[in-house]
């Protein structure tokens, strides 16, 4: 059975919904899934599994990372994720100057792994409303076609 592991960093909710809704959506296709808050695993964890996900809001005046997900972040680049899937979505607020920079920084963390990108990123707007639900199912059919194909 295909198994994902989606971690995530979330500090008032939102994007632990996200995270779950997409859990959702991978178990509908199929996948054993688990969800991790980013202070509870070490990346090396995404080693047992086909597909890698990362959750991220961003916080900062300078559009920063969370900082409970800083140390995850940063050993994210030291394990080697050849083979494995890697998508990365999360929530901002566009009202700030920089939308979701922290998604961005954790795509490029990803690319250091040599993880293959199975989507592209998705930034949500604060809560996710209809269409963005329907663009969590396209990115959890996106990664677990793109691990198909891989095989
Ligand atoms: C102090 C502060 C700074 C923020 N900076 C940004 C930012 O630079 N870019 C962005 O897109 N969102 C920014 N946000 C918005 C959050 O990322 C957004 O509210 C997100 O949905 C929070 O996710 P959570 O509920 O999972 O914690 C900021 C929020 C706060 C409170």
């Amino acid at each position: 059975m295909t198994k994902a592991l989606i971690v995530y960093a979330s500090m008032t909710g939102t994007t632990k919904g996200i995270a779950e809704l997409l859990a959702e959506q991978l178990r509908a296709l199929k996948v054993e899934v688990l969800l991790e808050e980013c202070t509870e695993v070490y990346p090396t964890e995404f080693l047992d599994y086909n597909i890698c996900v990362m959750a991220t809001y961003t916080y900062g005046s300078d559009g920063a990372l969370p900082e409970e997900a800083e140390d995850f972040f940063y050993d994210l680049e030291e394990v080697n994720l050849t083979g494995k899937i890697f998508g990365v979505l999360g929530s901002g607020d566009l009202i700030y100057d920089k939308f979701c920079p922290a998604v961005d920084d954790f795509d490029k963390q990803f690319e250091k792994t040599q993880a293959t990108r199975g989507t592209e990123t998705l930034k949500i707007n604060l809560t996710p409303e209809q269409k963005d639900k329907e663009d969590i199912k396209q990115f959890a059919k996106n990664l677990v076609a793109s691990y198909s194909q891989s095989l």
